[in-house]
């Protein structure tokens, strides 16, 4: 059909015997959603991608001021949040929104679990979902570092020296982390080139796939709703779904904006590789459930270090999360699969009691 009149009809049409609009038009009228009682999830994703782009914007922002390097990058932030225009406002948004964005996956992977999306034909955006996890975690430990102040510097130092208790790979992850034996100005670069191409990079390959996916496959029916005869009304993505979604994500932009102009950003004093470290020092909250567990492990255990056991733990823990497609034969049939439901909520009453024990235990490191 095209835009209605000239001369937006005309450049319609120009454009569309180029790049073929009626194609894309004719995909976006055919997307439809189905509409039940479990729907509010479906708008997860969504949310998750837009926190995700305003993190491109906000980070491309900063990234005209920022230097990465140990005796500039501190001077550099302290620089834009005192004498930029609204520099102090990009720099909450991006802090905000990065963490607004890690509970809104958080939310969107445990949705998709117990809905369990991730039956067939859905395994490999499962797969590419989890792979995503691990590349905001990553965005997420490798930017703490960058403002180079005292606390992400020895959280870093914390962090990284917990790689290193992986077996035979342990010191080699280290070295390779950190660009040397310690945290340094290598590191920093290191990171640096970490958080704004390599996963710039990996993230634009995999979202490209996950969303090519959801596509491709449309939205799955929980279970139980396919029990009850499956869902009998759909609405269309476009405009109708578009538009309930466009409303969660102004209401996200309104919560960002409040928490970043109240609670802005704070920098701190500038890291001091030779100072002592402060007492107390915690990861970002997203790790918090790790941390306080290895904490927890006694010294030893069977004959290895705690700290060991508990690393392999989560190791194991992440591959499990990956399988779980596979694992979860049942609910691959078509059968209900109650296990895995009660898995997923053991999982997040884990993560829970763990990261508030990590905020109110007294520090102990
Ligand atoms: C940057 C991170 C992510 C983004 C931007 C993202 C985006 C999206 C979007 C827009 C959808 C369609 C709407 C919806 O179902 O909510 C979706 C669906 C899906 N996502 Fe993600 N996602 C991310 C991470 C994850 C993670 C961590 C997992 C799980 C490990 C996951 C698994 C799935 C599955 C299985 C679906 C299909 C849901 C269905 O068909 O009902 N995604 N994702």
């Amino acid at each position: 059909m095209g835009l209605p009149g000239a001369p937006y009809g005309k450049l319609w049409t120009w454009l569309d015997e180029r790049i073929g609009l009626a194609e894309l038009e004719k995909l976006a009228k055919k997307k439809q959603v189905p509409v039940h009682r479990h729907g509010l999830w479906y708008y997860l994703g969504g949310m998750t991608l837009f926190l995700f782009v305003v993190q491109v914007a906000s980070g491309i922002l900063l990234l005209f001021y920022y230097r990465p390097s140990a005796e500039e990058a501190y001077e550099s932030v302290q620089f834009l949040m005192a004498e930029v225009e609204f520099g102090w406002l990009i720099r909450s948004i991006h802090a905000w929104s990065a963490n607004l964005m890690i509970f809104a996956l958080f939310v969107h992977l445990f949705s998709v679990l117990l809905l369990k999306a991730y039956r067939p034909p859905r395994e490999v955006t499962w797969f590419s979902g989890v792979a995503l996890l691990a590349i905001a975690l990553g965005f997420g430990f490798t930017g703490y570092l960058l403002p180079w102040n005292e606390l992400a510097y020895f959280a870093t130092k914390v962090g990284t020296e917990i790689t290193g208790a992986i077996p035979v790979l342990g010191r080699f992850l280290v070295r390779l982390l950190r660009g040397g034996d310690e945290v340094t100005g290598a590191t920093l670069t290191r990171f640096y080139g970490i958080h704004v191409a390599v996963l710039p990079a990996l993230v634009t390959l995999i979202l490209g796939l996950h969303l090519y996916l959801v596509q491709k496959h449309g939205m799955s029916v929980p279970p139980g709703v396919e029990q009850r005869g499956g869902a009998t009304r759909s609405m269309p993505f476009v405009p109708n779904f578009l538009l309930r979604d466009i409303v969660g994500w102004l209401c996200a932009l309104a919560i960002l904006a409040a928490l970043a102009a109240f609670l802005p950003a704070e920098l701190g004093r500038k890291a001091d590789p030779f100072a002592p470290a402060p007492i107390g020092i915690k990861p970002e909250w997203y790790f918090m459930f790790m941390f306080q567990t290895l904490k927890y492990l006694p010294s030893h255990i069977l004959g290895l270090e705690g700290e060991i056991v508990g690393i392999l733990g989560f190791g194991l823990a992440g591959l499990f999360l990956l399988l779980i497609p596979f694992l979860d034969r049942r609910a691959a049939r078509g059968e209900s699969s109650r296990m895995f439901t009660w898995i997923g909520i053991a999982i997040i009453v884990y993560i829970v009691v763990l990261t508030y024990l990590g905020y109110t235990a007294s520090p102990t490191r």
